[in-house]
């Protein structure tokens, strides 16, 4: 596969000479707000996840590091290694918990930048300490990266740390990716620190999102708070140039299909479909429990074609996997409170003794059971108000080898660029949500087989490790250069 050529446009013209193979020539360094491991009886584990499976060989190849939080603030951590990769944990305090992660990042940032759906807290307490946490993030890099080391940042949490490190290591190579949705500047404006935002992402050499629309809208407001220049996909600093693109971010495609083709998924879909009642219809929704994802508009929907006859209870059934995240967040809590009550509410008015019209789950469930969900639900409900990509979108279209599964996708999701043989519906909208509904359901079985195959091959155009060596590759040119300038 050669992703350039099979990914949407960068803008960036020469990408083409600038991908690289699996095996980058330089030492790269990562840095996420987590480590990519989770501590569980038998040790540190990789966590799931298509990131850390692209990410892990390179590192593993190169002898490379990740610098991280471990995800738990009770006690220090050293560094330490799985499997041949250095891990550098950075601590982060409960005192910071509170103000970097649940307050700035996600009661701040998160709302502000997912089309402002609920109102953001700014609180300089909270701001200080996100300073605070960006500034270790940014030490613990220069003190472990290589001489002219690649070093690649990623997401909201980190926005600071490409000026900082900067300004510690002329030597590196810094990239920054963000995972969510970069806003239009009149969201943005409202935030007491823009500025201090789009310098800290302009210390970056490559600066990646995950549309055009959040390369655009970044552009537009560095160029409105720090009058820079701008031509195409090149921002001038005075001291270097950063690099803007979209680079839309895939999952593991091959695995995905193994795990999808497997005796046991079929098995267990079998099994999941008897256990349901077998119903004609599984419309099944797979989120995290965030009110980004529209889970209630969905339910809502459902519940309204059940009243009016269109859907019925008899032939069609919901399962909703909602996964447990940041919980300490009261929108989250407000969110969870409004779901379970709607689910209650329908499953009260609709349900039969041992069959539930919805099946809801607040769990987080393994990979091999969802994709056993994946291959059972008839009708994938993707509905979010704004995601950066939306990574469940394209695992399902990766699971469904064969079958008439179809995937409504809303067109605030990154995926829906791609993904355009699903059935692509404005969430906002009650009724086109509905209709969405009911023509995937009752969609003739050749189309649905045609829109398959269309998800199928979009999807294998583009999968993580292509993503994540069109990012490197873009970041090693770019190094390579700047050396070759020096000689
Ligand atoms: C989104 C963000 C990630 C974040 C993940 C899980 O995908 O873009 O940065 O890690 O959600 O959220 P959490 O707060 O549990 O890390």
């Amino acid at each position: 596969m050669n992703p350039d050529t099979d990914t949407p446009d960068t803008g960036n013209p020469d990408d083409a000479a600038a991908v690289t193979s699996h095996t980058p020539s330089r030492p790269i360094v990562i840095a996420a707000n987590r480590l990519p491991v989770m501590r569980t009886d038998e040790g540190w584990v990789p966590s799931p996840g298509g990131l850390v499976r692209a990410l892990l060989p390179m590192l593993r190849t190169t002898g490379g590091t990740w610098v991280g939080w471990s995800g738990d603030s009770s006690a220090a951590i050293d560094p330490f290694h799985v499997d041949g990769v250095d891990l550098r944990p950075v601590p982060i305090s409960a005192e910071e918990v509170e103000l970097y992660y649940e307050g700035f990042s996600n009661d701040g940032l998160w709302p502000l930048y997912h089309d402002a759906l609920r109102e953001s807290t700014y609180d300089s307490s909270q701001w200080d300490a996100y300073v605070a946490v960006n500034e270790r993030f940014a030490v613990e890099l220069a003190s472990a990266a290589p001489p002219n080391a690649v070093v690649w940042i990623h997401d909201y949490q980190l926005q600071l740390v490409p000026k900082m490190l900067r300004e510690l290591r002329t030597d590196v190579t810094i990239g920054f990716f963000l995972h969510i949705p970069f806003p239009p500047y009149e969201l943005f404006s409202r935030l007491p620190w823009r500025t201090e935002i789009v310098e800290g992402l302009l210390g970056c050499d490559l600066l990646g999102f995950q549309r055009p629309m959040g390369t655009s809208n970044f552009i537009t407001a560095a160029q409105q708070l720090l009058n820079v220049d701008a031509h195409h996909d090149v921002i001038e600093n005075p001291d270097h140039r950063t690099r803007v693109g979209a680079f839309p971010i895939s999952i593991d495609v091959a695995d995905v299909e193994e795990m999808a083709a497997g005796r046991a998924t079929r098995q267990r879909m079998s099994q999941i479909r008897a256990r349901l009642g077998d119903p004609e219809v599984i419309l099944l929704g797979v989120d995290r429990l965030d009110y980004t994802k529209g889970i209630g508009l969905r339910l809502k929907a459902f519940a309204a074609l059940l009243e009016s006859g269109q859907l019925d209870p008899e032939r069609h059934v919901m399962v909703q996997v909602a996964t447990p995240t940041r919980e300490a967040v009261e929108h989250y809590q407000d969110e969870r409170h409004q779901i379970e009550r709607l689910v209650g509410e329908i499953n009260g008015r609709y349900s039969r003794i041992g069959l539930p019209v919805i099946h809801y789950l607040y769990q987080s469930l393994p990979f091999d059971e969802l994709i056993a969900l994946y291959r059972a639900g008839d009708v994938m409900l993707v509905t979010p108000f704004r995601d950066g990509m939306n990574l469940v979108a394209k695992e399902y279209a990766a699971a469904h080898i064969d079958g008439d599964g179809v995937l409504v996708l809303s067109e605030f999701a990154g995926a829906a660029d791609e993904l355009t043989d699903a059935v692509l519906v404005n969430p906002h909208d009650d009724e086109a949500l509905q209709q969405a509904i009911i023509t995937a359901g009752e969609m003739h079985r050749r189309e649905r087989r045609e829109r398959r195959e269309g998800l199928r091959n979009q999807i294998r155009k583009s999968d993580v490790q292509g993503w994540a060596d069109r990012f490197l590759g873009v970041m090693i040119a770019s190094a390579d250069a700047r050396d070759a300038a020096n000689d």
